[in-house]
C-alpha cells in the first residue's frame, strides 16, 4: 500500500494539461493502485493523477459518493471525455488540492462520460447528482482547471486574499523559528 502526497494550490503542475494515457502497463496499474490507496486514506470523492504529480489523463472516483454506505468502492476512468451534458446545478464544492476552502460552483446536472477502464476496455457512464459533479471536477483537473476558476471574480478575489494571508502567516511562523 502506498499513499502518495497530494499536491496543493499553487503547485504549478496543477495548471498543466495532462497527456493521454497511451499504454496499459505495469506503471499504469501501479499508479492506479497507489492513487486508490491515496483516495481511500482521505475524505475525498475523486482524485486526478495530476494531483499526485503525474500529468496523465486519468482519475479515481468513489462509485457511490454520498450514498451513506460505510464501505467505499473505487473505480478509474482513463482518457475520459464528456460527450454530453444537460441541466444546471449549484452546490458547494471542495478539492483535496485546495484544503479548507469550499464554495458554490455551477455544474451540469447530468453528464455522459466516455473513456476506458483499468483493463483498457471502452467505458461509458451517465452520471447525475454528486457523481456528475465529481466527473466534471476531475476532468477539469486534467485540463489544468481548478474549481476556484469557476467562481465569480468577486469570490475568486476573496479566495486569493485568503491564500495570501495564510502564506504570510506561514512565512512569519517560519521566520519566528530561525
Ligand atoms: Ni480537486
Amino acid at each position: 500500500m502506498a499513499v502518495l502526497k497530494i499536491l496543493t494550490y499553487p503547485e504549478p503542475v496543477l495548471r498543466q494539461r495532462s497527456k493521454p494515457v497511451g499504454r496499459w502497463d505495469q506503471e499504469l496499474y501501479k499508479l492506479i493502485k497507489d492513487m486508490t490507496d491515496t483516495l481511500e486514506a482521505v475524505p475525498g470523492l475523486g482524485l486526478a493523477a495530476v494531483q499526485v504529480g503525474v500529468p496523465v489523463r486519468l482519475f479515481i472516483y468513489d462509485e457511490g459518493p454520498g450514498d451513506g454506505k460505510s464501505e467505499r468502492s473505487y473505480s478509474v476512468l482513463v482518457n475520459p471525455e464528456i460527450v454530453s451534458q444537460e441541466g444546471e446545478i449549484r452546490e458547494e464544492e471542495g478539492c483535496l488540492s485546495i484544503p479548507e476552502y469550499r464554495d458554490t460552483v455551477i455544474r451540469s446536472a447530468v453528464v455522459k462520460v466516455k473513456g476506458f477502464n483499468k483493463k483498457g476496455d471502452p467505458a461509458e457512464i451517465t452520471a447525475e447528482g454528486l457523481l456528475a459533479r465529481v466527473f466534471q471536477h476531475e476532468i477539469d483537473h486534467l485540463n489544468g482547471v481548478l474549481f476556484i476558476d469557476r467562481l465569480s471574480s468577486l469570490k475568486r478575489g476573496l479566495f486569493l486574499r485568503r491564500v495570501k494571508k495564510l502564506q504570510k502567516q506561514s512565512k512569519a511562523e517560519l521566520s519566528g523559528k530561525l
